[in-house]
């Protein structure tokens, strides 16, 4: 495993790490989110993801009981969490990133996680109802009381993030250092052309989600929704659309043939070709089984055998079915 700078930060992130969307608190309990984790460190993975909202708060509950039980030094784990959709009722604790609401979450995170701080907190999704600058204030305070390391964003538009990097600059606040973005073979855009600017110019590192497309780059929703998968998930059936779109999976059929060229699975060249961009700092993996753990993390040996010829390739087959 290769260790990359989260953007221009001084922080290292393994460039493939593991989340708990969708599955813990729902396919994955305590001793088996534990497992899942233990198999990504074993591989060398320094960085787990979270957000309160997953499994509304029970992710965070689960993480913080493994993280107990595997007892690995603090230095050695970076741990995050996100905030906007919140996890109780009330005009201050839904789907907003005012200062009270974010002051209140940090607490409520790091008590279910049994940590004294977080290394990375991001602001889950914009929040157009309160003014940037109140956000950046607070986040910048939550670094200041030692609650969070660095502060950053997911799914913001570029715009969004430089104008709260601009605001942090003037004012001599805390920066955001890094986005949460969505990134795979099929979903390209903003990294690729929103973004650009924004590595330079104000040093932004990326986190990369669903390097799978949510389990569709692995080639098992070809033959229909597997009765063990997320697609198979009655509240994930938002997704079926796309699991089961037969361009989609005819991509994923031509690409499994790059794959046995280059002695790999389709899963693992799809999480290679996006830790293969320079701009990621770290993919963020996701897994319902510690054999998927494994099996991802072997991605990591596949990236070096990404040369320019076969990802010519691989865009001549995805190009067709990725919005233009
Ligand atoms: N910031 C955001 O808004 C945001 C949004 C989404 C995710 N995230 C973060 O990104 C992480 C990864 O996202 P994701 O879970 O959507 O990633 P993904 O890699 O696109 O999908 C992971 C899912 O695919 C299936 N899978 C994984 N490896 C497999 C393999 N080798 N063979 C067969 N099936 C496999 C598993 O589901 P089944 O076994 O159930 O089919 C697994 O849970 C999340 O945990 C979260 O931390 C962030």
């Amino acid at each position: 495993m290769n260790y990359r700078r989260l953007g221009r930060s001084g922080l290292k992130v393994s460039e493939l790490s593991f989340g708990s969307w969708v599955t813990y608190g729902n396919q994955l309990d305590t001793g088996a989110a534990r497992e899942c984790m233990a198999a990504a460190w074993d591989a060398g993975v320094n960085f787990f993801d979270n957000a309160e909202v997953y499994a509304a708060g029970k992710s965070e509950e689960i993480m913080g009981e493994a993280l107990k039980k595997l007892a690995w030094p603090r230095l050695k784990y970076i741990v995050s969490t996100k905030f906007f959709w919140g996890i109780t009722d009330g005009p201050n604790e839904k789907s907003t990133l005012n200062r009270k609401y974010l002051m209140n979450a940090i607490d409520g995170s790091l008590r279910r996680l049994q940590l004294d701080h977080v290394d990375l907190v991001y602001c889950h999704r914009p929040d157009p109802a309160t003014p940037i600058e109140e956000t950046v204030w607070a986040m910048h305070d939550m670094i200041e009381r030692g609650k969070a390391l660095y502060w950053g964003t997911s799914e913001w538009s570029a715009a969004e993030i430089m104008a709260a990097w601009q605001l942090a600059e003037r004012h001599h606040l805390r920066k955001p250092v890094m986005e949460q973005p969505e990134y795979n073979l099929f979903h390209r855009g903003r990294v690729e052309r929103e973004y650009a600017r924004l590595y330079e110019d104000a040093g932004l590192g990326l986190t990369t989600w669903s390097p799978l497309a949510s389990g569709l780059l692995t080639g098992k929703y070809r033959a229909g929704i597997p009765p063990d998968s997320r697609g198979a998930i009655p509240r994930m059936k938002f997704l079926v659309g796309d699991l089961t779109d037969p361009a989609k999976n005819a991509a994923v059929a031509k690409l499994e043939g790059i794959a046995v060229e280059l002695g790999c699975s389709v899963a693992q060249l799809a999480i290679a070709w996006c830790a293969a961009n320079a701009n990621v700092s770290t993919v963020i993996t996701g897994a319902s089984r510690v054999s998927q753990v494994r099996e991802n993390m072997g991605a990591a040996d596949v990236i070096a055998r990404l040369t320019p010829e076969v990802m010519a390739r691989i865009d001549s087959i995805t190009k067709s079915v990725i919005p233009a």
